[in-house]
């Protein structure tokens, strides 16, 4: 008797548990995942709660100013030889209807030219422009459409100049609007993507183009008609975007933007900094015209790792100790100049320009001497920014 008892206790018990139980287990079938999480395949749990209410959205404000993005070809398989720098950014918004679900865009004409045709005068326009709007509270970011041919130069003086850490992205495209498979569309909804991202805040000035982004300094452009033309010899993307979220691997390690000393208005005097490029058989000539014709620094476009020619180095000693900066570069597309490498740069007074490529080494030597013509903070001011 007491036995039978004690099983009848038993068992009701066990029910009981079992009614409690049952039901927290049967969630946990198969396609029966909480409706608060999904696993994904990266194993990431994105939470995906029911009709969430919509988010502010970001106020992202596009400063066009031409290029190929805003180019016009006579047929949609014009891809070369097209007319660039012809729509205006009213038309670049509206030809990208989704850009309404991921940010507030508003769209401002600060110039309308094919970038092979940019001046620094129209750097200071557009700087000023950046400063101006990145300067108003409800803005989150800025989005540049830029032709690719100078976006690099662009991108690295507004690196410099840019007093926000609001994300400031350029973008360009390597086929025109009329064109099929255009890639401008697609990279500027990318590049509002990443404007409006907080990930994309104290990052620097960022391109983008292909899905990929890029940091200022390092970006250029290495080939003439690849979509994939924007790469950072050795040293790689930031990152990606996909799917309109940027997507970061790494952060650029040089100072940028509120970092730097260096500060422009439309009417800053930009000192006359030219290129010189290094090859066999060269002569003095282009040297000694560049500063004949007012030249106060020459970036010197060496061969391998910035070397001066026996014909050339007599000029670029005179032009040194006549006051003129002598910033060994390189033509190679990569690496460092090494001081006292293959020049006697201590000797000389000459500075080299670090890893920056001869056309970035132009616009930090023309910031750097609004500032000094001492060889010293100039030398490192290319080791800092
Ligand atoms: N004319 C060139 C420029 O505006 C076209 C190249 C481009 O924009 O992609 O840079």
């Amino acid at each position: 008797m007491r036995k039978s008892r004690f099983v009848f206790a038993l068992l009701f018990v066990l029910t009981i548990a079992m009614l409690i139980i049952m039901p927290a287990l049967a969630q946990f079938a198969p396609g029966k995942m909480p409706p608060a999480a999904v696993m994904t395949r990266s194993s990431e749990t994105i939470a995906q709660t029911p009709a969430a209410p919509t988010a502010k959205l970001p106020n992202v404000v596009i400063l066009a100013t031409g290029g190929t993005i805003a180019g016009t070809g006579a047929t949609s398989t014009t891809t070369v030889g097209y007319q660039a720098a012809k729509l205006p950014v009213a038309a670049l918004i509206s030809a990208v209807p989704e850009l309404k679900k991921i940010a507030n865009v508003t769209g401002e004409q600060v110039l309308q030219i094919a970038s092979e045709n940019m001046t620094n005068a129209g750097l200071l326009k557009l700087a000023d422009r950046v400063n101006a709007v990145l300067a108003k509270p409800d803005v989150d970011g800025v989005v540049i459409t830029h032709g690719t041919d100078t976006i690099e130069e662009t991108a690295y003086f507004l690196n410099l100049v840019t007093k926000s850490q609001k994300p400031v992205v350029i973008v360009g495209s390597m086929r025109p609007a009329t064109a099929l498979s255009a890639d401008g569309p697609l990279n500027l909804y990318n590049a509002v993507a990443i404007a409006g991202s907080p990930t994309a805040v104290g990052k620097g000035v960022l391109v983008s183009l292909n899905d990929q982004i890029s940091a200022a300094r390092e970006v250029t452009k290495i080939n003439t008609t690849s979509l994939n033309t924007f790469q950072t010899p050795d040293l790689g993307y930031l990152g990606y975007v996909e799917l309109g979220k940027p997507y970061f691997y790494r952060t650029p390690a040089r100072k940028h933007t509120t970092a730097t000393p260096f500060t422009v208005t439309t009417n800053t005097k930009l000192p006359q900094v030219d290129i010189i490029y290094g090859y066999g058989n060269n002569s003095p000539v282009l040297l000694n015209a560049a500063i004949a014709d007012g030249a106060k620094g020459i970036v010197y476009a060496g061969v391998g790792d910035g070397s001066i020619s026996m014909q050339l180095e007599p000029a670029a000693i005179a032009a040194r100790q006549k006051g003129v900066i002598i910033a060994r570069s390189s033509r190679t597309g990569s690496g460092r100049i090494v001081r006292n490498g293959e020049e006697k740069d201590d000797e000389h007074d000459f500075i080299v320009t670090d890893n920056l490529n001869p056309q970035k080494a132009r616009i930090l030597l023309m910031l750097g001497l609004t500032i000094t013509s001492d060889t010293k903070a100039l030398q490192e001011m290319f080791y800092t920014y």
